[in-house]
């Protein structure tokens, strides 16, 4: 929003006195002065008003390393909740940037910043995300160039896009999808007759889950993780 739009919708003053206090130099954004109207204001900066704070929310961006047996969403009446992992405090506000079945274990991203978990698991991003899978049966030779070929997935009628399987031991791989179909590992190991019994997420795009991390904990990303998803 403009911050001309802004000064209107979280103060008493109108548009032309909006205009006249930010030409006057009254208004701060993020600790600066800023006498442009036209300036973007988003939901996290911090916005002051002759020295009154109008608006200031903290943007969080965590990953969580998921155990298995949690549910990937922010409440259920039935399941423990991903979101039970966090302290309260935190829990408000958060929602998730792409999900994992409960089984699943790995790496998921938690935010309040919309705007970025949008980017992040928008399909036309295509956002590499790489999972170990673990499979019931010897994994077929064929295998890897049928991911690459794509799968085809009969109740949505879509092909999958290519992936790439690397084989790690007969009954192992690593898997990169780029897109996050409901079930979309373990139909596409289905797909080639195969079972999966363990899937772990390790990375989404360039952030890789923290191998420091154990299984129920999370961390803030940092800067450099943040700017890379
Ligand atoms: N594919 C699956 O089948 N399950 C997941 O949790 C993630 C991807």
């Amino acid at each position: 929003m403009r911050l001309d739009r802004f000064i209107c919708k979280h103060s008493a003053y109108g548009h032309q006195q909006a205009k006249r206090l930010v030409a006057s130099g009254r208004v701060a954004v993020n600790g600066e002065t800023v006498t442009d109207l036209r300036a973007q204001i988003d939901r996290f900066m911090c916005v002051e008003l002759n020295g009154q704070r109008l608006q200031q929310q903290q943007a969080h961006y965590l990953m969580l390393n998921k155990p298995a047996g949690y549910l990937s969403a922010t409440s259920d009446p039935q399941h423990s909740t991903v979101l039970e992992l966090l302290p309260p405090e935190l829990r408000t506000d958060l929602h998730l940037a792409g999900r994992l079945d409960r089984a699943t274990t790995g790496l998921l991203l938690l935010t309040n910043d919309g705007v970025w978990s949008r980017r992040i698991t928008a399909p036309e991003q295509k956002i590499p995300k790489l999972y170990h899978v673990t499979t019931a049966e010897p994994i077929h030779p064929e295998a890897e160039a049928c991911f690459a070929a794509g799968v085809w997935l009969a109740r949505e009628g879509v092909t999958t896009s290519p992936a790439r399987l690397e084989r790690i031991s007969a009954c192992e791989a690593h898997l990169t999808i780029y897109e996050g179909r409901h079930h979309q590992v373990k139909r596409m190991f289905a797909a080639v007759n195969n079972q999966v019994v363990l899937l772990h997420r390790e990375a989404m795009g360039s952030i890789r889950l923290d191998p420091a991390l154990a299984a129920g904990q999370y961390r803030p990303l940092t800067a450099t993780e943040l700017k890379q998803g």
